[in-house]
């Protein structure tokens, strides 16, 4: 998407330098570094450190890491090495485990020679996949948000509420929540989004940065504003991503997503997510007992980060010395709390009989 009129990607391949380059997103919205990924330890740093992050672009990085590691030794103990050291930066999210298979796979068969070329063109062949599966969920959200908008009364906008960042800065382009807001905007409907802060990283700041840059008309909310704005009719549906979905439908997604189900369910708001296939887990029926949920740094809730009026970016202490943090990062909606998930072949029930019919290869 656009940021003052330059089309960006949040990855992409320097031919001149024959690297892979990113947004180093711990700076925004204040600043946009680039940044070079240039060694395995720099792609286990940026996805670890969160230089990258959201499900889908986790999975893209690492299958440039991938080719990477088939570039300096393509035999198959590397194979497999790349892929253990990959694996381990981020437990949540299952398309980093995917990206990572899709490209043992399809390199453990053919001869050590041709790894290298294969395995780089695997990886742009998955983040263009990614845009695609991403405009796609755009144009089927768009649908739900254009019936809702003509039962508005004249004059009103639809009003969307979303968590964390599950904008493009989360994939590779136009990302998977906020590709219906882009298409529904582009579209001439009039739509207004509450943007959660999202503590304790505060992603929402990439949402708000995202849309202000395409001008979408927002507001930056605290987390705990959502339940009270749902009450007062002031949300018509509310659109999350997903970090992994288990194959009947319960969506793992940031921290205090399942809070806002709870109040969507009580109030009567639509609860949708934007589901791309990569972030399904066939393997996995009941999320709250089966997915690993990351723990990070206690640091990120006890501090936060932010700029001051002269423009530092620093980071202050918000909790007493001597007070433990708690830092779950992620959170468990069960399916009976979604409305639907909005995928790239269509929107299903959040149920196992709703996925397979649209992806009936998993049945
Ligand atoms: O910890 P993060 O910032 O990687 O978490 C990101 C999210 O939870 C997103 O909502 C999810 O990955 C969907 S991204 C399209």
């Amino acid at each position: 998407m656009k940021v003052n009129g330059t089309h960006y990607r949040s990855l992409w391949w320097s031919n001149t330098d024959n690297v892979l380059e990113i947004i180093d997103q711990r700076w925004l919205p204040h600043e946009l570094r680039v940044q070079q990924v240039g060694t395995m330890q720099d792609f286990a740093n940026a996805i670890s450190e969160m230089r990258v992050r959201g499900a889908p672009l986790i999975g893209a990085t690492a299958a440039y890491g991938m080719a990477l590691a088939m570039a300096e030794d393509s035999s198959n103990a590397n194979l497999d090495s790349a892929w253990t050291f990959l694996e381990k930066t981020r437990p949540t999210a299952i398309n980093l485990r995917w990206a990572l298979n899709r490209c043992r796979e399809y390199l453990r068969p053919m001869p050590e020679s041709e790894r290298a070329a294969a395995a780089l063109k695997l990886a742009h062949e998955i983040a263009d996949e990614d845009v695609e599966i991403n405009r796609n969920i755009g144009v089927n959200g768009l649908e739900i948000i254009r019936q809702i908008a003509a039962n508005k009364p004249a004059g009103e906008p639809v009003q969307l509420l979303t968590h964390c960042n599950a904008g493009w800065l989360a994939t590779v382009d136009w990302g998977t929540a906020t590709s219906p807001m882009f298409h529904a905007h582009d579209a001439g409907i009039d739509l207004h989004v509450w943007v959660d802060e999202t503590r304790p990283r505060n992603q929402g700041a990439l949402t708000a940065w995202e849309l202000v840059s395409h001008g979408v008309p927002h507001t930056y909310i605290t987390d705990n504003a959502g339940g009270h704005l749902m009450q007062h009719g002031q949300v018509d549906m509310v659109i999350v991503g997903t970090d992994r979905t288990t194959r009947r439908g319960d969506v793992c997604n940031k921290i205090g997503t399942y809070l806002k189900a709870l109040a969507a369910k009580d109030n009567g708001v639509p609860f949708y997510v934007a589901l791309p296939s990569p972030t399904i887990d066939w393997t996995v029926s009941d999320g709250v007992a089966e997915i690993p949920i990351e723990q990070r740094n206690l640091r990120e809730t006890t501090h936060i980060q932010g700029k001051t009026d002269d423009g530092t970016i620093v980071s202050v202490q918000v909790s007493p010395d001597g007070t433990p943090g708690g830092n779950p990062a992620f959170d468990v909606t069960p399916n009976h709390l979604v409305t639907g998930l909005i995928t790239e072949r269509g929107i299903s029930k959040a149920t196992e009989a709703g996925l397979t019919e649209l992806f009936p290869e998993f049945a």
